[in-house]
Parts: structure tokens; sequence; C-alpha cells
């Protein structure tokens, strides 16, 4: 009896919700609808607060859960998701270039960026056209895979509405040449960057990328070392920053910062890195990259429900599970 009583005070407390504006979530019942991201590891994922708070706010019977799913499990996760009428997925690190390979389909961003971070599942209606799974009440028979890419995107929308800088005609300075900042130079120079200026710990993986924008968007002068002129941006898409004791990702003897008009981290946690803090005191507008992770997160959610993602709550939740 009394882990009854224990068990109806903790419901009580859990529906209880003392701001009457905010809205709260609808109970779990047979007709819920799933999301997930899958990652390995997972557990640090911000990315269920971000979603749930995007799912209540639109009125929705979803929810979105996080796995670990470790690489050599990723085809069958996806199946299962599937099988299970999962509306859609998120993929993290280590799976976006796998599922590259898995999803039945892949769109034009996830072909040219070579990775995919969102999954939308869908089914053929009565005129045999492939539409949302979240269109369908009833348990379909064909259901493909499609792979999406928001990360590109995010990147540019953060710069734009986070520091104020648009990317087309834009000198960039660009440090770290490893995955993220593989997208991040092929999403600017595609977005037509003015002139990039590529630096990296391992210079041959700086020349490397030079070479591959050169062919992709001849439009973008690349030049790899620091630049000699003033820049719009700087860029951060090193890990140098996650930990308090790192180094600046870039050398100021040989650049300095008050020569660039903005500086962004991807960095977001922590909030404020030693380079936002050196950028700040020179007098450039600053961002760290929790704008990245909120837009990729919003895209998706437009992805899979058709509706115009409220990007303010889900930003407010990631801060609220991040920093507080
Ligand atoms: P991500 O997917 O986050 O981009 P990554 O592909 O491992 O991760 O890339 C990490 C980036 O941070 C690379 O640019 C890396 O430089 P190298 O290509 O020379 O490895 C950079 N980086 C990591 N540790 C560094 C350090 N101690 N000093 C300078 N750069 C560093």
């Amino acid at each position: 009896m009394a882990l009854n009583v224990n068990l109806l005070s903790t419901s009580a407390r859990l529906s209880y919700n003392p701001r009457v504006s905010e809205p709260v979530s609808r109970p779990i019942n047979a007709t819920t609808r799933y999301c997930a991201v899958y990652g390995h590891p997972i557990k640090h994922s911000a990315s269920p607060a971000m979603q749930n708070a995007g799912i209540t706010a639109l009125g929705l019977d979803w929810r979105y859960l996080a796995f670990d799913v470790r690489p050599n499990e990723l085809r069958t996760a996806i199946a299962g998701a599937k099988a299970m009428g999962f509306i859609g997925l998120n993929l993290t690190v280590p799976h976006k270039l796998l599922a590259l390979e898995i999803v039945d389909q892949v769109d034009e961003a996830a072909e040219r960026f070579g990775a995919v971070n969102t999954i939308r599942f869908e089914a053929k209606d009565e005129q045999g056209t492939w539409r949302p799974l979240r269109e369908f009440d009833e348990v379909r028979n064909e259901i493909r895979s499609v792979g999406f890419n928001t990360d590109a995107d995010a990147i540019t929308r953060a710069l734009r509405e986070e520091v104020g800088v648009n990317v087309a005609g834009a000198k960039i300075l660009l440090l770290g040449a490893g995955g993220a900042g593989r997208t991040a130079a092929l999403k600017l120079a595609a977005d037509g960057a003015g002139e990039l200026f590529l630096m990296n710990r391992t210079l041959s993986k700086a020349e490397e990328l030079a070479a591959e924008i050169r062919e992709r968007s001849p439009g973008t002068k690349v030049t790899v070392g620091y630049p000699t002129v003033s820049v719009d941006l700087v860029l951060n898409a090193t890990s140098l920053g996650l930990e308090k004791s790192d180094a600046l990702p870039l050398d100021e003897r040989q650049f300095l910062l008050r020569k660039s008009g903005a500086v962004f981290d991807m960095i977001y946690r922590p909030a404020d890195t030693s380079l936002l803090r050196a950028a700040r005191a020179d007098g450039c507008r600053t961002a760290n990259g929790l704008g990245m992770l909120l837009y990729q997160g919003a895209a998706a959610l437009e992805i899979w429900t058709g509706l115009k993602a409220p990007v303010e709550v889900m930003r407010r939740a990631l801060e609220q599970n991040i920093y507080e």
C-alpha cells in the first residue's frame, strides 16, 4: 500500500506545473509517436531536452528519445525504428558518415556533405506517392528512410543570426580541418564566401581541404595560412577550448583578433572559451556554437513535422539543459 501512495504522490508532483502558461507534454499513450537520436556515447546529448520542448510547444503527441547505439548496430537500430513506425531519427557522432550507406534515399545536402544527421521515415499513400510517416495513423507495409543533413545550413544560419555575418562575399579565417572544419569549409564555399583562409595543426589536412574546395567551388579563393588582411570572421572548428587548460586555437603572433569583425566558436560547452574572451576584449562580435546545435535541431523538427519550429522555446530548453 505504501508503495502505491508513493507512486501517486510522485505522479501528482510530476504533473504539477506552477507556470500555467508553459505547455505541459501530453501523457504517453498507445498512439504516441516517436523520434530519437542515436549516438555513441549519447548520455550528454542535449537534443532530447531541446526536441521535447519543441514537440510540446507544437502540441504534438510525440516523444523524442535517446539511444546509445554502437556503430556495428546502426543498421539494425535504423531498421528497428522503421519497423516500429518512428517518425524520424537524428544521428550524431560516430554515425553520420556510416548512415549515408544505410538509408534508402539521401537528399542533396546529405549527398554534398557526405553525412546524414537526420532521417525521415516515409510510406506510400493510396496514389503511390511517398509521404512522411506522420501523415499515417495505421501501420504501413513499405517504409523507406530518407537521409538529410541539417548541420551545414545551421552553420550559415548561426553566423547570420548570432554574429551578423553574411557568408556571401565574406573573408573568413577557418581554424580546423577535421570533420566539423571540413563541413564548415565546404558549406562556406558553397554559399559563396569570397575568400577562405584555412589553418590547421596538421597543415597537410588544410592543404587537402583547400584542394577539394578549389575543385568544388572555384568561385571562392582559398589560401592555406593566416591572412595578412582584415577578415569578417574567425571561425573555430578545432576542439581547442573544450578544456580550460587548452591553448588558443590560433597564433596571435600571426593574426590579431582585432583584425576580425566577428569570432564564432563552434564549441558550446563551456559557454565561454578563452578564444571568445580574447575576442570580446578586442571588440569583436562573438557567439558560441549553441546556435548551430539549435538550428540543426530546428531544421530536423521541421523536416519531421512540416511545421515551423518554435526556435526560442528550443533555445531556452538547450540553455537550461547545458548551462543550468
Ligand atoms: P571534429 O569532428 O570535432 O571536427 P576532428 O575531426 O577530430 O573532430 O577534428 C579536430 C580538430 O581539432 C582538427 O582540426 C585537429 O587538428 P589536427 O587535424 O591537426 O588533428 C584540431 N585539434 C585537436 N587538438 C588540437 C591541438 N591540441 N592543437 C591544435 N589543433 C588541435
